[in-house]
């Protein structure tokens, strides 16, 4: 079990944004869905796209290499085609964001 780390504040990463953070030397993006915050690796399992360099919609992540889309809360892809973004535990501590990637 890894131990969580701070990466930043949560005014780093208001309301319906995202920002990358490194996390134990793996690049993790945090995703604010209307308050709550949600982390995923940075690299999309179609075929390696940074997706927190996509567009942030509610809870929806979109690739900006070919467009998949994946569900933020879960990580799944939004049609269900079985590609899954893995997810890291997240939890807000005061205004810290903490994050355990190992
Ligand atoms: S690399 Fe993300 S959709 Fe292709």
């Amino acid at each position: 079990m890894g131990e969580y780390r701070k990466v930043g504040t949560t005014s780093d990463v208001p309301p319906g944004q995202k920002k990358v953070f490194q996390v134990a030397g793996k690049d993790v993006a945090v995703f604010n869905a209307e308050g709550k915050f949600y982390a995923l690796e940075n690299t999309c399992p179609h075929a390696g796209g940074p997706l927190g360099e996509g567009m942030f919609s509610g809870t929806v992540i979109t690739c900006p290499w070919h467009g998949f889309q994946f569900n933020v809360t879960t990580g799944g892809h939004v049609l269900g085609r079985g590609l899954k973004v893995s997810c890291f535990p997240i939890k807000v501590q005061g205004n810290d964001i903490l994050i355990e990637a190992g």
